[in-house]
């Protein structure tokens, strides 16, 4: 089954081509950096002008680089939250009017549930059950993951998303926006011990996460060393990331280690992060459990991970009606007892 996928809940337009929920035949991933760049954050009316200008370009784009026609494709899957309402409604309303054209079904997907899914688009994928820490701008959470359609939250963050900090701290630190990438990169050439930053583990056998007091610390270093903070950046990313990487890791392989899990999945745009890969992989391998992360361009926002999951939805049959809408607040929230 070929599946379109098309992704729009935030700054990046992305359309992609799947068979069979796992053969990535193209992915284009149009963004919008460049244009946010200047407020140091995602501007929301901004974003859903520029999703209106790609969307036809980059939807054309993954038909043409997958080698297909429209016609070929059995089904289209589409973010339908969360994420921002007026950059949602660009991508869903699109997929709508296509599967409507082209009278093929469609389906709307929660972006989590796509982010998780982005392991099986890698080959050999995780068996179930497996545990996902999804990491990402607006998310940072836990989930023990049954079956495609069955995701438990074990945990999520208090405040601030892993990926929020790493934004926040490089704004602080004078290096722009979006800042994880290029705080991972800092982070390598630092000593991590120079600065020393308390880890918020919380309570350590819950699969909570708190990372506002970390970003508070490195804005109150800041403040202290006017003079010298510019110059020990190094020391000062090496520091953060080292921190927040610890407490991600304990976190996942913990969970796994208490869910009887021997696979766990690392997910979202933070799972890009170097220092993460490295001693996610290192703990887990000493926990004798397997890791699954994406490769780059399947970490960050995408379309190829929303094909993914409706491909398993409509396989199973399911059918998005017209009168559907997106929805902008998370809908996988922890279980009482988790
Ligand atoms: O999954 P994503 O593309 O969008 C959301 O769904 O939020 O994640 C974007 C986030 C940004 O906060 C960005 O700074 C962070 O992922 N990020 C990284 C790295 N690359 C991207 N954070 C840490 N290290 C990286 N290498
Ligand atoms: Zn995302």
């Amino acid at each position: 089954m070929i599946v379109l996928g098309i992704e729009s809940s935030c700054d990046e337009t992305a359309a992609a081509v799947v068979c069979d929920g796992h053969e990535v035949r193209s992915s284009v991933v149009a963004s919008q950096v460049a244009v946010h760049h200047p407020y140091g954050g995602v501007v929301p009316e901004l974003a859903s002008r520029k999703h209106i200008e790609a969307i036809v370009p980059v939807v054309n784009g993954a038909v043409a680089k997958a080698g297909i026609t429209a016609d070929q494709i059995d089904g289209v899957a589409v973010t339908q939250g969360p994420g921002l309402v007026g950059s949602l409604l660009v991508g869903f309303s699109f997929a709508k009017g296509f599967a409507y054209a082209h009278k093929i079904p469609w389906i709307g997907v929660d972006h989590l549930e796509g982010h998780i899914d982005s392991v099986f688009l890698e080959p050999n994928p995780p068996p179930f059950p497996f545990v996902a820490l999804l990491v990402s701008g607006g998310h940072t959470s836990i989930y023990h993951v049954t079956s495609h359609q069955d995701f438990h939250p074990l945990g999520q963050t208090r405040d601030d998303a892993a990926g929020e900090a790493y934004d926040k701290v490089a704004k602080m630190l004078g290096l722009g926006y979006p800042g994880g990438e290029v705080i991972d990169r800092l982070a390598a050439q630092g000593d991590p011990e120079k600065f020393f930053f308390t880890r918020p583990f919380l309570d350590k056998e819950q699969f909570d996460f708190s990372f506002s007091g970390i970003k508070t610390a490195v804005s109150r270093h800041v403040q202290t060393h006017p003079k010298t903070y510019q110059e020990d950046q190094t020391h000062i990313a090496a520091g953060f990331q080292a921190a927040v990487v610890e407490v991600l890791s304990y976190k996942i392989i913990h969970a796994a280690r208490k869910k009887g899990c021997r696979h766990l999945a690392v997910v979202g745009g933070v799972a890009a992060n170097r220092g993460l890969r490295t001693i996610v992989t290192r703990d887990a391998a000493d926990a004798g459990i397997t890791v699954h992360i994406p490769s780059l361009d399947l970490c960050g926002d995408n379309a190829a991970m929303v094909a993914a999951v409706g491909y398993h939805r409509l396989k199973a049959g399911e059918r998005a009606g017209m009168d559907e809408d997106v929805y902008s607040r998370v809908r996988l929230r922890p279980a009482i007892d988790g």
